[in-house]
């Protein structure tokens, strides 16, 4: 399904419970992917359709939508904005849309597991996590010992999140990084995503777009550049 850019997210809202960890991507995040990690992993290859299996209300997909041809989502829960509804993990699921790259950011919980499902099912994957899951046996164990990613690229920055709606004035201590993998391509030295990606990255109709009733200091932001 292509994702609909036209209306606000906030337009149906449905609360989904707790344990699915529903935290909207800043859009400045996802067009940091796009225009400062991506290019230099994968810019010989040519992303034609995208797909986030956890879309949530649609904040990264309609940003990847801003550069992919078609770009998709899904979602476990109904959040009242038309995506299909699917669990990403259950093996039984008919929706496999196919797609040069997964991008989300998972639950935290599962996200190893939406690493291995999705690297099964794209040669471009694109994670959104907390940086502190570089580390841990368990993952090394699970996953990163054997397939580690092609790039880790920490935002030097801080991508405040907060539960079941984006604020664009949030502050946070949590750092994010982008976990991307290649199909094909080894490892390579971290890249670190340069700061000011909030204040370049953040376009005067995100605030339309994404659902906040923003207030002066987005517009402070915007009008800065
Ligand atoms: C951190 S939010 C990300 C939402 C969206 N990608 C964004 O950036 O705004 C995590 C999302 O994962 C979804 N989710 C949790 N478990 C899932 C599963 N097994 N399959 C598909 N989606 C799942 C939740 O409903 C939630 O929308």
């Amino acid at each position: 399904m292509t994702v609909r850019g036209s209306s606000s997210v906030m337009a149906s809202r449905r609360e989904p419970p707790d344990s699915l960890d529903f935290f909207p991507t800043p859009p400045w995040a996802t067009r940091a992917l796009l225009v400062e990690v991506l290019p230099q992993v994968c810019g010989h290859l040519h992303l034609l359709t995208a797909w986030d299996p956890a879309c949530g209300e649609g904040h990264m997909v309609e940003v990847l939508a801003e550069q992919i041809t078609f770009a998709k989502g899904s979602d476990v829960f109904d959040y009242g904005r038309g995506y299909p509804v699917a669990d990403f993990l259950d093996a039984d699921t008919r929706l496999r849309p196919g797609a040069d790259l997964i991008c989300t950011n998972p639950p935290f919980n599962a996200a190893v597991k939406f690493a291995l499902k999705a690297l099964d099912e794209a040669p471009v994957v694109a994670l959104l996590l907390r940086t502190v899951w570089v580390e841990g046996e368990g993952r090394y164990e699970a996953l990163f010992r054997d397939r580690a990613p092609t790039v880790f690229a920490p935002f030097v920055e801080r991508v405040p999140m907060v539960k079941g709606r984006w604020d664009p004035d949030a502050r946070s201590a949590t750092s994010y990084a982008w976990f991307v993998w290649v199909d094909g391509e080894p490892a390579r030295a971290p890249l670190w995503i340069p700061p000011g990606q909030r204040r370049m990255r953040t376009r005067p109709d995100d605030a339309r777009r994404f659902g906040v009733a923003a207030d002066a200091p987005l517009f402070d932001l915007v009008a800065a550049e």
